[in-house]
């Protein structure tokens, strides 16, 4: 099962990507987290990526397709995998199309998790994330079991560097001008399924299984 999500800077992609991988076996793949490890690492990558991202830019494709194409490449993703954050342009959009045709293969869902620009600040000023393992928190809606520290692997919470507010509302625009021309792009392709994102994350979850089958 191949599976991309799409929706807003905060809408809650990678909370139910992670759910999603768990369920169907399937790797959740995020090219922001991937960003986030190579600047953590300090990689040449990490370096590039993190003047752009530190704004609420995007990365541009000619360092994210390649990436992404390497991953999809490897042996844990032949039965599939969820794409949380790519494509997020309509050039990555195409250059995904055509891989996977080249293999004689294709998308099989494209789930857009819509939530209106009115939450997503509230959601971002909150979330908590582990620089460690990637678990994601809110300190409201999901708040780990002690203050600060990951339920998963014992490390300190952060609030992500692109999360202030004015980056927020940069990220927010590009969004709006580059990657929700997607939505029509996957409706065109006959895969489009659109979830509302402002319900509890269960029923979110729940909606979404429904869509792909149990
Ligand atoms: P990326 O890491 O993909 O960030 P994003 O798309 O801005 O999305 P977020 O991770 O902020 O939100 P999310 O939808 O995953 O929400 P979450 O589940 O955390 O990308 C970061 C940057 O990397 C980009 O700006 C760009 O620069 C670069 N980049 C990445 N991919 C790229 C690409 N393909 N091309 C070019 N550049 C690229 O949820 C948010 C919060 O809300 C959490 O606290 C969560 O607990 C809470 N929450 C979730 N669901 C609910 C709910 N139902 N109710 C209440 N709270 C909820
Ligand atoms: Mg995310």
């Amino acid at each position: 099962m191949k599976i991309v999500m799409l929706g807003a800077p905060g809408a809650g992609k990678g909370t139910q990507a992670e759910r999603i991988a768990d369920k169907y076996q399937i790797p959740h793949i995020s090219t922001g987290d991937i960003f986030r490890a190579n600047i953590k690492a300090g990689t040449e990558l990490g370096k590039k990526a993190k003047s752009y991202m530190d704004q609420g830019l995007l990365v541009p494709d000619s360092l994210t397709v390649d990436l992404l194409m390497d991953r999809i490449g490897q042996a844990d993703c032949k039965d599939g995998y969820i794409l949380d954050g790519f494509p997020r342009t309509i050039p990555q959009a195409e250059s995904l199309k055509k891989a996977l045709s080249d293999k004689g293969e294709a998308l099989d869902f494209a789930v857009n998790v819509d939530v209106p620009d009115e939450n997503i600040v509230a959601r971002m000023s909150g979330r908590r994330a582990c620089p460690k393992c990637g678990a994601t928190y809110h300190i409201a809606y999901a708040a780990p079991k002690k203050e600060g520290v990951c339920d998963k692997c014992g490390a300190e919470l952060i609030l992500r560097d692109d999360d202030k507010p004015e980056t927020v509302a940069n990220r927010l625009k590009v969004y709006h001008d580059q990657t929700q021309p997607l939505i029509d792009y996957y409706t065109k392709e006959n895969i489009l399924h659109t979830v509302d994102g402002t319900q509890d994350m269960e029923k979110v979850f729940a909606d979404i299984v429904k869509i792909l089958g149990a």
